[in-house]
Parts: structure tokens; C-alpha cells; sequence
């Protein structure tokens, strides 16, 4: 068989995988990798020369796959699509320029007849794109919902099972390396909100910008919504969902009340997990390592030995190539979204106080399920409420009158419910 001859731009936590599993696959050949400082110590040993010009391997007519696992928007961006240009097929790991540039590559892809590759983008080793894309064909998919960020799942666990603050098992993930020195993007959800972009363009046929993503990150969670939670029935998670109804595309990334009989309850730790709602297979669940060094590389050299089978075949591109827009998806109001929700109130413990919530609530068309006062000490209580079903819009609106009040002390905490069937 005919060796082809691959490109890496990037040789860290990856790209350092890639290198690992590559070695089992002598049709394989990497002939450069691309990095940014020549002086650093590689954890591998490389089977090719390095060099910190991208444009050695981008330029290099007998690169035929160019593998991008160096991460950021640029120059990622700039080299793929130049890459793209020179009819190279791309292997990328990268969810920021797929999620916010994915339109315009998959339209350049196309018109150069190659193919784009993305099984590493979300859920690291876990091969959901590959399931989504072909194995679930047949299907009309109805929703995705899904544990899409190992970092948040480990901190909201530990929270639950160690009753820690948010800052201390911050603290202790950045200790073990699951969380980054600058977390914003996967405590503000910035990070599910690109993963949740491209399921979009995979379930419903156009990426979701991300800048229009509805997003709530996790800081505002205290021990105590977990204890609430529990005597409810429910764990908290860092749900992305995405689903499609008569009001558009409704993509949204927020922490959720799981029941805990739900398949997504049980995934903890670092892990991911998804749920897919299709129309003929019902649900399917996939459980699994969402990032790290082989799990990633896993699904990256899984993708260059899909390619190396098809590459000879005529018109092969094509198979490979998504039906995806060239144009964002136009997203739902993220006010429509109809949930049942918890809101956790801090407040002075003066009487009439439920009262005053529960009138609140009724001036918004808000049902109440149960609402409970609790840890009522020194002048303060936790009022907790639990409601039906009802448009986000009213829950805001409800929430916005009760900060008129004096006797609420502190920001509501506002979580939907996962409906068992939802
Ligand atoms: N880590 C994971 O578990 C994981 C999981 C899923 C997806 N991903 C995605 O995979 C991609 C790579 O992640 P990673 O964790 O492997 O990142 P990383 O450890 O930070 O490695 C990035 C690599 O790219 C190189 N690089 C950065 N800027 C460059 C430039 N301008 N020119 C040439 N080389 C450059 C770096 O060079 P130096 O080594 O010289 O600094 C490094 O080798 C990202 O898109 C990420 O979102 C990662």
C-alpha cells in the first residue's frame, strides 16, 4: 500500500499522542511537524524534523493530510485554510475555528474537493461526530444534551461529593491539571458553546455562531444546591443542548437538575457524556474520556485512517463532506426556552416572605411544584423553589420583580430541570 504522507502543525498534549499511535501504522508517514519553540523538551521521540515555520508543511506539494492539533483561532485558522487552498485534507482537533469559522471552511472545503476531519473537536475519545454523521443516518436526530466539558463535571463532582466550595475544587483541579490557570472558558461555558456549535451543524445542518449561544457558567453553584438538590432527586451538571422545535434551532449551554436515573446523573469525574435523540433509534447514549493524550489522539488517527482507506477512491471527498450550511443557524429567543426550574433564594427571614415569592411568581404565569424555606438562622433562610414548566422569559421577568425587594440578600441561583424526557 502506498505510504501517505501527513503534516502535523502542534506537538503537545495531542500531538504527542499522535506521534505515540502513529508509530503502530506504517502506511502512515510524517514527514514534518510544526511548533512554536524549538529550545522545548518533546515527551516523544520524534520520527521526523521539527520546525517552527507552519508554512514549510503547508507549502510542501507531497503533503497530502495536514493534522492541526496546535488549538486557538490563529494562525490555526490562516494555515487551514491556505492548507485547504493547496487541496490538503485537514485532520483538526480544533473546536474554536470550527465552531466560529466552520461555515465558511466546509464551503471552501467543497469547492476544493477535499475533506475535513473533526472526530477530536468534541468529546476527545469518545467517537460521537463519526455517530452522529454516519451511524445515525437514518435518523431525523431530535435533540443532543451532553456532559461536554470533563473540567466543569470534575469540579461540580467533587462539589457534590466532598461538599466543597466552587473556589476550593477549582483550586484543587488546577492542582491536578483538569483545569487550566485562566478557566474562564470552561467555567463560563465558552468551550461547550463551540462543541455544542459544531453538534448543531452535525444534527441539524448549520453551526450555531458562537457569540449567540446562550450561556450560564458554574461559579454561582454553592454546596447547598447540591444538598437541595439530592432531596429532590437530582445532581447538578453543565448540561449543552441542542435541540430543534417550531421556534428554530434552541442551543444552549447551562448547569441543569439531572434526575438521577437520567444516564447523563451518572457520569462524573472528568468524563463526558451525550445523549443523542434520534427519530428512528430513540436514545443513545455514549459515555467516555472527553479529553487527554490518547483518548484525543484516539479519535485524531482514527480520522487520518478513515481518510488513508477512502483516499484513493474517486470523488471520496464528497462521502466524507457533511451536508452542512454554508450560512449560521438563526437561534430560537432564548427567553421561549419552556423548562421546569429550581431557584434557590437567600433571604431575611421576615414574615410574609414566601407570600411575596409566591405572588411574584403568580404575576409571571409561573406554577409552583413545592416551595420550601430552609436553614432559617440568625435573621436569614434559604428559600427554595421548585416550579412547572414555563418559558425562561417569565422565570426572568419573575426573578427581576424580587429583586425590587428588601429582603432578598443575594443573586437568585436559577437552574432548569433535565425532564426525564427532554
Ligand atoms: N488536550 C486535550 O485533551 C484536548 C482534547 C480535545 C481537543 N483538544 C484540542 O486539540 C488542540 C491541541 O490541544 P493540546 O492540548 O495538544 O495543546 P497544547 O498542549 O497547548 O499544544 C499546542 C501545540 O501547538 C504548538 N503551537 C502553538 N502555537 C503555534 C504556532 N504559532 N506555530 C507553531 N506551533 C504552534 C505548540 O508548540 P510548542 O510545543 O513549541 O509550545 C504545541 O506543540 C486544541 O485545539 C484543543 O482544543 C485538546
Amino acid at each position: 500500500m502506498a505510504r501517505v504522507v501527513l503534516g502535523m502543525l502542534g506537538c503537545g498534549t495531542v500531538g504527542t499522542g499522535v506521534i505515540r499511535l502513529l508509530s503502530q501504522h506504517n502506511t502512515l508517514h510524517l514527514k514534518k511537524v510544526a511548533i512554536k519553540d524549538a529550545g522545548k523538551q518533546r515527551a516523544v521521540t520524534l520520527p521526523c524534523p521539527l520546525t517552527t515555520d507552519p508554512a514549510e508543511l503547508v507549502d510542501d506539494p507531497e503533503i497530502e493530510v495536514l493534522i492541526e492539533v496546535m488549538g486557538g483561532e490563529e494562525p490555526a485558522l490562516t494555515l487551514i485554510k491556505k492548507a485547504i487552498d493547496k487541496r490538503k485534507h485537514i485532520v483538526t482537533a480544533n473546536k474554536e475555528v470550527l465552531a466560529k469559522h466552520g461555515p465558511e471552511l466546509f464551503k471552501l472545503s467543497r469547492q476544493k474537493g477535499v475533506a475535513i476531519f473533526f472526530e477530536a473537536s468534541v468529546a476527545g475519545g469518545v467517537p460521537l461526530i463519526s455517530t452522529i454523521q454516519k451511524g445515525l443516518e437514518a435518523n431525523k436526530i431530535n435533540s443532543v444534551v451532553g456532559i461536554l466539558n470533563g473540567t466543569t463535571n470534575f469540579i461540580l463532582s467533587s462539589m457534590e461529593e466532598k461538599g466543597e466550595d466552587f473556589q476550593t475544587a477549582l483550586k484543587k483541579a488546577q492542582e491536578l491539571g483538569y483545569a487550566e490557570a485562566d478557566p474562564t472558558s470552561d467555567i463560563e461555558g465558552y468551550d461547550v458553546a463551540y462543541k455544542l456549535s459544531i453538534l448543531s451543524a452535525l444534527a441539524f445542518g448549520k453551526f450555531a455562531e458562537p457569540k449567540t449561544i446562550f450561556r450560564q457558567g458554574i461559579a454561582a453553584i454553592a454546596p447547598q444546591d447540591f444538598i437541595n438538590a439530592k432531596q429532590f432527586g437530582y445532581r447538578i451538571k453543565l448540561l449543552g443542548r441542542t435541540q430543534m422545535n417550531e421556534r428554530g434551532l434552541n442551543t444552549r449551554v447551562q448547569p441543569h437538575l439531572v434526575p438521577l436515573g437520567h444516564p447523563l446523573a451518572a457520569v462524573s469525574g472528568a468524563n463526558n457524556g451525550i445523549v443523542v435523540n434520534g427519530d428512528a433509534v430513540g436514545e443513545l447514549t455514549m459515555i467516555g474520556p472527553g479529553a487527554g493524550e490518547l483518548p484525543t489522539a484516539s479519535a485524531v488517527v482514527g480520522d487520518v485512517i478513515n481518510l488513508e482507506s477512502a483516499l484513493g477512491l474517486p470523488d471520496f471527498a464528497s462521502y466524507f463532506q457533511a451536508a452542512i450550511s454554508p450560512s449560521f443557524a438563526d437561534l430560537a429567543d432564548p427567553g421561549d426556552w419552556v423548562s421546569p426550574h429550581y431557584i434557590r433564594l437567600e433571604v431575611k427571614d421576615t414574615p410574609g416572605v414566601i407570600g411575596r415569592i409566591g405572588t411574584a411568581f403568580g404575576n409571571h404565569q409561573l406554577s409552583i411544584r413545592s416551595i420550601i424555606q430552609k436553614d432559617a438562622s440568625q435573621g436569614q433562610a434559604s428559600v427554595v423553589v421548585m416550579t412547572q414548566a414555563a418559558p425562561t422569559r417569565n422565570m426572568d421577568a419573575a426573578i427581576e420583580e424580587l429583586k425590587q425587594e428588601q429582603f432578598l440578600r443575594d443573586q437568585a441561583v436559577v437552574l432548569p430541570l433535565l425532564e426525564a424526557t427532554s
